[in-house]
């Protein structure tokens, strides 16, 4: 599925909220990422129905480890972020994680034994966002997923982390998409830390699903 064909948004000038052509930020990432979101989708392997049960709960320690890092890096880039429309506690993912790996048979001594994923630093607000576009966006790919898997008895109560918004996917990702432009503007270096970090976070999402 080729996500840079996908959730096109028209052009309204003057509006934040809204693209600004060739230079806006979400085309920008999305045009940049879209050959890792490819590789990313592919290695993940959850557009296939009869994904195993192994294969599936490997994937999901696999976000796991991720978000392991990922998660308090960015509490303590955005946990007093000036933007309320952001609301980055509401984003946290390790609730859903931890209780997919629970109905996937995962123990809790197993999970405080796995080692954190391998993610490159992140250190600046510029940083968070390249990464929280990477997440949030799985959400939007995750409806699909969850309704694949919605098909398989044996993965019941285990795929919370893909529909962690329930009927509010396409609302939080607006919201995220006004706020990333609010603080990009047309500030080119912020817009270039921001796909930078987003290619990197996407990279570390494939190494570690490999
Ligand atoms: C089999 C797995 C996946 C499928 C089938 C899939 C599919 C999709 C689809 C259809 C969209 C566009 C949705 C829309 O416009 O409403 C999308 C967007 C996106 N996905 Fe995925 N996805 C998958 C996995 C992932 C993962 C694991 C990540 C992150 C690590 C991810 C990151 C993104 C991002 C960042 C976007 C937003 C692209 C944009 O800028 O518009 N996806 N995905």
């Amino acid at each position: 599925m080729d996500a840079s064909a996908a959730n096109s948004d028209s052009v309204i000038a003057g509006d934040p909220t809204t693209s600004l052509g060739d230079g806006d930020i979400m085309l920008r990432l999305r045009r940049a990422t879209a050959m890792a979101h490819a590789r990313v989708e592919a290695c993940v392997g959850l557009d296939n129905p009869d994904i195993s049960q192994a294969r599936y709960r490997d994937v999901m320690i696999a976000f796991y480890r991720l978000h392991l890092v990922l998660e308090p890096r960015l509490d303590a880039l955005f946990g007093e972020f000036e933007d309320p429309l952001l609301d980055w506690p509401g984003r946290h993912k390790l609730g859903s994680l931890i209780q997919d790996l629970h109905a996937l048979g995962v123990t809790p001594d197993t999970l405080t034994a796995l080692p954190a994923a391998a993610v490159p630093a992140m250190d600046d607000v510029a940083a968070g966002f390249g990464a929280l576009y990477v997440t949030e966006g799985a959400t939007l790919g995750g409806q699909l997923i969850a309704r694949y898997l919605g098909a398989r008895a044996d993965l019941a109560g285990a795929y919370s982390y893909f529909t962690p918004y329930g009927d509010q996917v396409g609302r939080r990702w607006r919201d995220l998409r006004m706020v990333l432009r609010r603080w990009v503007g047309t500030d080119e270096a912020r817009a270039e830390a921001v796909v930078t970090a987003a290619l990197a976070t996407f990279l570390a999402f494939e190494a570690a699903l490999h």
